[in-house]
């Protein structure tokens, strides 16, 4: 009798691998690959399984199988050095109705593994039904290295970048700061191939143009006021896309890591046993300010950066930002988020020590043609927002680098039209 090929969605899914040795260490290895939630029972463990675990990427117990193990497993592969051991799983896996490879006994197992061959997104899975898995692994290995030859054509790769992704994969995308052409090359190109796209507020509409056909957008942008409910929304769409074995790509304004909640995503990810990659942005609070013709560090005027975010109740008693040391501590204070509470960051600087003269400068959509600058001192910053209706979105540079934007907009200005 035949088997069935199929390759399996292991994403999030409990698998336990029985054995600690070098043959249960690969099966590791490759569920690992598949973002399955690993627990190994064994008495001993290679090196490979014991960094893993440290790494709390799988959970290792150090123990004797019993079947207990088995509750609420998915899949189990038997890969201990004893035979009998190994049998008895095969057979109470197979009670349970729980997938099952029995190493050493194809007959005791429900699933077979193929040799594998990976490379570019594409899987090539060769099998004998287990007759001779050594045939199989010679196929594999020549299909492997005539694989350059076999796909390279530039018609086939080509085709081939259109459709290949990884599937049941999210990408953390940094869009820049507005500017569409300010996304990295590895952005732009994982736009055109996703098949979801989950994108905030401030991202570039423009960019979601390069969407491939009937990619599903979803629009994310968060309130502030709404946050925690709406982040669990956001999480729950990527871990069920995802799951679908879709290309996921979260598009963020900037750069993930700036006050994007990144790293809270990647650790829900992580625990959800699905793969993700992070790519960098252009971020906004160096390249909003530069727009406006204010570098954030001058031999002359500033020789360290302080990035603080703006969004706290003022209402608070005590404040999470050490305003007490940033007044003073570094030469330029960019703000992000700060609009809304302008007048308790400006009190706060003051009163520890900040000149009421230090230069400020609001930039509102940096790098997009709706861009506004407004400037002034620390002492009438308030004010003059407040007669010119200045809104947010926006950076706020505090230091005397923003003196330097009445000599250097012009400039920034003629270099992004040069650059259209
Ligand atoms: C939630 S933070 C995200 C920052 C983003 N991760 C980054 O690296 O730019 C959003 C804040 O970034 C600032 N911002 C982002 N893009 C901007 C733009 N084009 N112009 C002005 N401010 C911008 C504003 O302060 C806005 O409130």
């Amino acid at each position: 009798m035949d088997y069935y090929p199929a390759h399996l969605c292991l994403a999030g899914k409990k698998c336990l691998v029985v054995g600690g040795r070098h043959v249960a260490e690969r099966k590791v290895y490759s569920l690992h690959k598949a973002g399955a939630k690993i627990q190994v029972v064994s008495p001993d463990a290679t090196n490979g399984i014991k960094e893993l675990t440290e790494r709390g990427e799988i959970s290792y117990q150090k123990d004797c199988y019993s079947s207990d193990h088995l509750e609420g497993v998915y899949l189990v592969i038997a890969a201990t050095n004893n035979r009998n051991i190994n049998k008895r799983i095969g057979k109470e896996a197979r009670q349970l109705g729980i997938l099952v490879n029995v190493v050493d006994s194809q007959y005791d197992s429900t699933f077979i593994s193929p040799a594998v061959f990976r490379k570019d997104g594409l899987v090539v899975s060769v099998s004998t039904g287990g007759e001779s898995p050594l045939r199989a692994k010679n196929v594999r290995d020549t299909i492997g290295k005539s694989f350059d030859q076999l796909t390279d054509s530039p018609e086939l790769k080509r085709s081939y970048s259109k459709v290949i992704g990884k599937p049941g994969v999210v990408y953390l995308v940094g869009a820049g700061p507005g500017d569409p052409d300010l996304i990295t090359a590895k952005g732009l190109n994982l736009i055109q191939q996703a098949d979801v796209i989950l994108f905030d507020r401030l991202v570039g509409k423009e960019l979601l143009m390069n969407a491939k056909y009937g990619a599903e957008l979803i629009y994310v942008g968060k309130r502030s006021s709404k946050h925690d409910i709406e982040q669990d929304s956001i999480n729950g769409i990527m871990i069920s896309k995802a799951r679908q074995r879709k290309v996921v790509l979260r598009l963020k304004g900037g750069d993930p890591s700036i006050f994007g909640r990144v790293g809270e995503e990647m650790l829900m990810l992580k625990q959800h046993g699905i793969q993700f990659e992070i790519i960098p942005g252009v971020s906004s609070f160096y390249s909003v300010p530069m727009a406006a013709g204010i570098p954030l560090t001058h031999r002359n005027y500033s020789s360290s950066v302080g990035i603080v975010t703006g969004r706290e109740d003022p209402s608070k008693t005590a404040s999470k930002v050490r305003w007490a040391e940033l007044a003073t501590g570094v030469d330029t204070l960019v703000i992000l988020m700060g609009v809304k509470n302008l007048r308790f960051i400006v009190q706060q600087l003051i009163k520890n020590g900040r000149s009421p003269d230090t230069p400020v400068g609001l930039v509102r959509c940096g790098t997009t043609s709706s861009q506004e600058i407004l400037t002034g001192i620390l002492s009438n910053i308030v004010l003059k927002v407040k007669q010119a209706n200045f809104k947010p979105p926006a950076v706020i540079v505090v230091g005397d680098v923003v003196s330097l934007h009445s000599q250097l907009v012009a400039c920034a200005k003629l270099f992004r039209q040069d650059a259209v």
